[in-house]
């Protein structure tokens, strides 16, 4: 078969099985699978597939019906222009979490700091910074062993050196004097996980389940955080969109932060906060 063909034969399947997206997931797919980028597919629909190639196509296409993430399937994800490894032990890198490390690199470019990325997942948040603040010492932590494998691979495979801790959040964090923390925390109410698409579903629990008001984690960073950074030490995090004023509640209970700023993502809904440690 031709890529139109397989791609035509494929749309008609995963339609016919009410999955979304289905043109741009067979692109991807087939992309993958041919190791070829997404402008040769669009471009050369003539092309031939091998018997292999199209038998993998095929497989991966049932896969798909089963509402596995693509992300999955290929074990590719691209975030702030780097490729990172996928696989079912991480959460699939997001483009809203993009405005949380724009906002760290446009206010520390070039500059020496010291960052903790805390829940790593795959390590899109600390080896991106890594890779646009070479000055910066990067430590990334997550309290899973799975997960800290797949970001010790996108270290590698992005060519960054990162200093990985397997923690359950600041445990076992032994340094200090951060000049950030990040984080892109687990922040979904444990009630609210079921009602979520099959495919984000199939996504870690334990990287959604933010406990019952979603903001366990928050609570956490930010009371046990202050002895981790240094004098004037900013935190960054990624937050749900309605969870904005939740937050600022929680700083101005605790009083030794002073709030700076929130920023909305492309979609308009408030995503990140910084706060900064007075
Ligand atoms: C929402 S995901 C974020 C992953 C990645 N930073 C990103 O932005 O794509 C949250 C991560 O927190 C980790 N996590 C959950 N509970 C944790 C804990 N108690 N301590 C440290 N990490 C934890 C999960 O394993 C998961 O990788």
């Amino acid at each position: 078969m031709t890529i139109n063909e397989v791609i035509k034969k494929g749309i008609y399947e995963l339609k016919e099985n009410n999955i979304d997206e289905p043109t741009l997931k067979l692109r991807m797919l087939v992309s993958s699978v041919l190791n070829k980028p997404k402008e040769f597919i669009m471009a050369h629909g003539e092309y031939v597939l091998d018997n292999s190639q199209e038998k993998d196509v095929m497989e991966k296409i049932e896969k798909i019906k089963e509402n596995i993430p693509i992300q999955y399937i290929i074990n590719n994800q691209e975030f702030m222009k780097l490729n990172f490894y996928i696989d079912e032990n991480v959460l699939i890198p997001r483009s809203d979490t993009e405005i949380l490390v724009e906002e760290i690199i446009n206010t520390y470019e070039n500059k020496r700091v010291k960052i903790l990325d805390l829940c790593t997942g795959s390590g899109c948040i600390a080896i991106s910074l890594k890779k646009y603040i070479p000055n910066a010492e990067v430590y990334a932590s997550d309290v899973s062993k799975s997960a800290l494998e797949v970001a010790k691979i996108n270290a590698k495979r992005n060519d960054t050196e990162i200093k990985f801790v397997i923690s359950n959040l600041f445990n076992d964090i032994i340094n200090k004097n951060f000049d950030i923390i990040v984080s892109n925390p687990p922040y979904i109410k444990t009630k609210i996980i079921d009602t979520l698409s099959k495919e984000v579903q199939k996504e870690p629990k334990i990287a959604l389940d933010g406990g019952i008001d979603g903001l366990f984690f928050y609570r956490k960073i930010i009371k046990e955080g202050y002895e981790y950074l240094a004098h004037g030490g900013m935190i960054f995090l990624e937050i749900g969109y309605d969870q904005k004023q939740e937050l600022i509640d929680i700083i101005k209970e605790d009083k030794r932060y002073k709030f700076i700023e929130s920023k909305k993502d492309l979609g308009d809904n408030d995503r990140i906060i910084v706060i900064r440690k007075e």
